[in-house]
């Protein structure tokens, strides 16, 4: 029988909800304990969602020895002060994305989860999706031909608020970091390389961070085209078009539970569809379990490098936009 994983959920928002409504599907993740800035935040979220220990601070989560993995759910600009006090404490680390605000500071944190000798990933639940693994199967095994364009539109209407973290960039609020860290990973993996060039157009909100954009990536065979924003919602699909037929999604990032493959013809051969009925966040708990009972300090299909090449692609984005984090970018 494998060893039950004790899980800590460092904060108490909308994502850390999301997160722990997985456990239930999840045998071996025992939701264990939560960590939040207000001890009442915490005992309200552990007796919600069965947790055994509910801590009024991050620091004395971390301190807890039974804690066998911190799942970091804090707006995006906390990362790496989170994830810095997780790693210093010893913990295996799953923070959700975008992981750092920049690349040095992924950087740092790997060095120090690796001189830590502990398990450290950016929650980046979509290439761990089965509908994910069956478009890039079917592009492997070449069903559409050369990949040509890979385009989605990836954008939320919400209203403004200055003090949401969608909005606000102390927050580390912006599409690049929200949204872009998707479709780059979703362009790369259907392209099989990393871009040549990278173009961003974009609007900033009133503080600065980019409240909506578009990203143009030239691969060796072809054209990745993202819009993203929280200005409007999209209803359009998501596509990988090829020299023989194309692969398409209703939506990859909101359900992403079936795709379909289309011949040169543009009819229907082949779908495929999420079985269990999980979300993305349910096929990251499970795997992540089991890289923590397997004793892994990285995850094999997220790994390090997987993350670097995509601060690669966000670093020219930010820069071209003018994105800058200020106080947050530094280590
Ligand atoms: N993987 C996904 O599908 C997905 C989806 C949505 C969001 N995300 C990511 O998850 C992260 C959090 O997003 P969210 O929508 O859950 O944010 P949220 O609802 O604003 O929650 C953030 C939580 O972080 C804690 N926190 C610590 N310092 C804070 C500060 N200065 N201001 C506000 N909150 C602070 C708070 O918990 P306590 O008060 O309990 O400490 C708060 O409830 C972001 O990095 C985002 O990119 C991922």
């Amino acid at each position: 029988m494998s060893k039950k994983i004790n899980w800590a959920i460092l904060s108490t928002g909308r994502i850390a909800h999301e997160f722990a409504e997985c456990f239930p599907k999840h045998p071996d993740a025992v939701p264990y304990a939560v960590g939040s800035r207000s001890l009442e935040k915490a005992e309200a979220f552990a007796k919600e969602f069965g947790f055994q220990k509910a801590y009024g601070s991050y620091e004395e989560l971390v301190s807890d020895p039974d804690v066998d993995i911190v799942y970091i759910g804090t707006p995006t600009t906390m990362h790496y002060e989170n994830a810095k006090l997780c790693l210093e404490a010893g913990k295996n680390v799953l923070c959700e994305k975008a992981v750092t605000v920049n690349k040095k500071q992924f950087e740092a944190l790997c060095d120090l989860a690796k001189k830590k000798d502990v398990f450290f990933m950016e929650a980046m639940w979509l290439p761990l999706h089965p509908t994910f693994i069956k478009a890039s199967q079917w592009v492997r095994e070449g069903r559409i031909g050369e990949v040509q364009i890979v385009k989605a539109e990836h954008a939320f209407e919400h209203p403004y608020d200055p003090t949401d973290r969608g909005f606000s960039k102390k927050l580390g609020a912006g599409t690049i970091l929200d949204l872009g860290v998707y479709n780059f990973a979703f362009a790369d993996e259907m392209f099989g390389t990393t871009p040549d060039k990278v173009n961003i157009i974009g609007r900033l909100g009133p503080d600065g961070a980019d409240i909506d954009s578009q990203v143009q990536l030239l691969y060796p065979t072809g054209y990745a085209i993202f819009t993203m924003g929280y200005a409007f919602t999209t209803k359009a699909n998501t596509v990988i078009a090829g020299s023989k037929g194309k692969i398409q999604y209703e939506d990859i990032y909101t359900g992403a539970k079936d795709v379909y493959l289309y011949n040169d013809r543009m009819e229907i051969v082949e779908t495929y569809s999420e079985e269990k009925g999980w979300v993305g966040l349910d096929y990251e708990l499970e795997s992540v379990t089991e890289c923590i009972q397997k004793g892994l300090k990285m995850h094999p299909v997220i790994t390090w490098d997987h993350t670097l090449e995509m601060f690669d692609i966000i670093e020219i984005c930010k820069a071209q936009l003018g994105v800058d984090y200020e106080e947050y970018e530094l280590l």
